[in-house]
C-alpha cells in the first residue's frame, strides 16, 4: 500500500479536484484499490463523491479517536471507498491533538487496512495543522497542487519545510512526488502560465514538475454531478490529463 498526500496550504488550488480525480483514475484506468481520505472538515471531498447534501453518519475523526476504519469507510458508485469528513472532524481537533502521539495516528489507523489497498490518497485542508501533519506522517510521498499564477512558487517552502520537519523527526520515508498545476490554459493573455512554470522548474528541477492539468468545465461538472472526470468523459482534457498524472505517479512510487 503506497500513500499520498495531497497538500498545499493555499486554499482553492486543486487539492480536491486532483484528490477526487487522481484517485479515480487509479481506479478505473489502472484498476488499483483505492482507498480516498477525506481529512478537511470542510468535506469537500465528501461532497464531491457523494452530493453536496450528503451527511456521513460517521467521519474520520471517530476512526482516528475511538473507531476502526472499517465502521467508517463508505463504498461509492465511482468505484473508490472513502473516509468521509465534514465540519465534525474540524470540532474534534483538540480531542484528536489530545491523545497520545496524536500525529502517528493516522498512520496506526491505515496500518489496520494496509492489505485491502494499493494506494490511499489523502485530501488536506489549506493549512499546515493537525490533519496536514497527520497526512504527512503517513505519507510515503506528498503532491502539491498549484494555481499558475505567478506568485504561487513562493509560499510552497512554508509546505516542503513542514515536510522536512516531518522527515526529521516522525517519518524520515517521506518525499516530495512532485507539484501539479491546475487550470492550466494556454494562450497569450496567460503567457505568465508558462512563466510561473519556469520558474517552479529552476525551483526544483525538472523532475519534480509533474503533467499539469487544463482548465476543463468537465472538472466542474463532475463536482456538480458528484462524479469524477472518467464517469463523465473519458474523453475529455481534464481525463486525459488525470491520467497522464495517475501514469507519472505510478512511475514514480
Ligand atoms: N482543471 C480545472 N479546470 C477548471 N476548474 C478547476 C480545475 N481544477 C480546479 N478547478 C476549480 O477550482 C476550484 C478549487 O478547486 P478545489 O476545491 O479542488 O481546491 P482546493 O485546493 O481543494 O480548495 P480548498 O483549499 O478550499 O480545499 C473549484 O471551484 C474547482 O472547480
Ligand atoms: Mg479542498
Amino acid at each position: 500500500m503506497k500513500v499520498i498526500t495531497i497538500s498545499n496550504h493555499k486554499g482553492g488550488v486543486g487539492k480536491t479536484i486532483t484528490a477526487v480525480n487522481l484517485a479515480a483514475a487509479l481506479r478505473i484506468v489502472n484498476e488499483k484499490r483505492v482507498l480516498l481520505i477525506d481529512s478537511d472538515p470542510q468535506g469537500s471531498a465528501t461532497k464531491h463523491l457523494l452530493g453536496r447534501g450528503f451527511k456521513p453518519d460517521e467521519h474520520l475523526g471517530q476512526a482516528l479517536i475511538d473507531k476502526s476504519f472499517a465502521d467508517v469507510i463508505l463504498e461509492t458508485s465511482s468505484g473508490l471507498d472513502l473516509v468521509p469528513a465534514d465540519i465534525r472532524l474540524g470540532n474534534a481537533t483538540d480531542v484528536i491533538e489530545d491523545l497520545k502521539h496524536w500525529t502517528f495516528r493516522l498512520k496506526q489507523t491505515l496500518a489496520t487496512v494496509a492489505e485491502h489497498y494499493d494506494f490511499v490518497i489523502i485530501d488536506c485542508p489549506p493549512s499546515l495543522k493537525t490533519f496536514t501533519v497527520m497526512a504527512l506522517v503517513a505519507a510515503d510521498a506528498y503532491l502539491i497542487p498549484t494555481e499558475p499564477e505567478e506568485f504561487a512558487v513562493d509560499g510552497l517552502e512554508k509546505l516542503t519545510d513542514l515536510a522536512d520537519y516531518v522527515v526529521a523527526g516522525m517519518n524520515p520515508g517521506l518525499r516530495m512526488l512532485g507539484i501539479v498545476v491546475t487550470r492550466y490554459h494556454k494562450n497569450l493573455r496567460n503567457a505568465h502560465h508558462d512563466k510561473m512554470i519556469n520558474a517552479m522548474h529552476e525551483k526544483y528541477g525538472e523532475e519534480m514538475m509533474l503533467p499539469s492539468i487544463r482548465r476543463d468545465k468537465t472538472v466542474l461538472d463532475a463536482v456538480t454531478q458528484a462524479s469524477t472526470v472518467f464517469h463523465l468523459n473519458a474523453e475529455s482534457n481534464a481525463a486525459k490529463d488525470y491520467r497522464a498524472l495517475a501514469a507519472a505517479v505510478l512511475a514514480r512510487v
